[in-house]
């Protein structure tokens, strides 16, 4: 395995819209580790969701790479690229997008079966992984059966049944309600550590961020680093691990950074 999963350089993007130039990317470098976890934050419309598209190959950058498992993205035609993503890659979203006409078993093994692995091999697996999320007994459950957490449960099987190396994550919690998205992170770091999967998530829930080995701040098109402060107490509350924003407050506080996250 290589020793950077994916690595990132120097990526600008803009957008043009109504005759202006909006400069959404302003030069973004970062690497992702083998088995490393990663958050993103940032307020609404910074470009989080740009970047991850970007990272997968769905958008192309107007300038700077993207390096997946030593292969330059931007060199692969697209079913080179298909080939990519379903092989290294797995998704996750603020809203599930199982197929609706598929049963949950049917939706996590559609990664194999598109990857060419045969049907009865594939329908094990998709169940193993199943049980693991808690789901053993709704394998024949289509998506309209199950509640919110349920389907992203499902949703998380699929984005790594086929043992990608890193999965990508946007607002993968963000629809839930606190306690079912508290449990859904719970699984997904529980499942980065058994599997050893890099994972990027962007999210707002700054207890999961904080939780991260890493945690980056979207602001103004640059990725902006920011320590993580940990509490090592065992009560809950208490031990509700903080992202510093700057050196004179912390996200999850009441007294805003005046920059960044909270300026809004
Ligand atoms: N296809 C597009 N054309 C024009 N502007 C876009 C397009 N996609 C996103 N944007 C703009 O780029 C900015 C970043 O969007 P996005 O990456 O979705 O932000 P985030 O995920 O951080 O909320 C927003 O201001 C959005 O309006
Ligand atoms: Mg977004």
């Amino acid at each position: 395995m290589s020793e950077v999963i994916i690595k990132v350089d120097d990526l600008y993007k803009k957008y043009r819209q109504g005759g202006n130039d909006l400069q959404i990317l302003k030069g973004i470098s970062f690497e992702v580790k083998p088995a490393e976890r990663i958050a993103i934050v940032g307020l609404s419309g910074s470009g989080k969701s740009t970047l991850l598209h970007l990272l997968a190959g769905l958008d192309k950058p107007d300038a700077g790479t993207v390096t997946i498992q030593g292969e330059n993205i931007q060199q692969l035609v697209e079913k080179e690229l298909c080939r990519l993503r379903n092989q290294s890659l797995g998704f996750i979203y603020q809203f599930h997008h199982l197929l609706a006409e598929f049963s949950a078993l049917e939706n996590t093994a559609m990664p194999l079966l598109i990857g060419g692995m045969k049907k009865s091999t594939a329908m094990t697996e998709a169940s193993e992984l199943l049980e693991k999320v808690g789901l053993g007994g709704r394998l024949k459950h289509r998506p309209g059966q199950m509640s919110g957490g349920e389907r992203q449960r499902v949703a998380i099987a699929r984005a790594l049944v086929a043992k990608p190396a890193c999965v990508l994550a946007d607002e993968p919690t963000g629809n839930l309600d606190e306690e079912t998205a508290a449990q859904v992170d719970e699984l997904m770091l529980d499942l980065s550590r058994q599997l050893q999967t890099s994972f990027i998530v962007v999210t707002h829930n700054l207890k999961l961020a904080a939780r991260m080995d890493k945690v980056f701040e979207l602001h103004n098109g640059r990725l902006e680093r920011r320590p993580l402060v940990a509490s090592h107490s065992d009560d809950a509350d208490a031990a509700e691990m903080m992202v510093r924003l700057d050196s004179d407050s912390a996200i999850g506080a009441t007294k805003p950074s005046g920059k960044g996250l909270f300026n809004q």
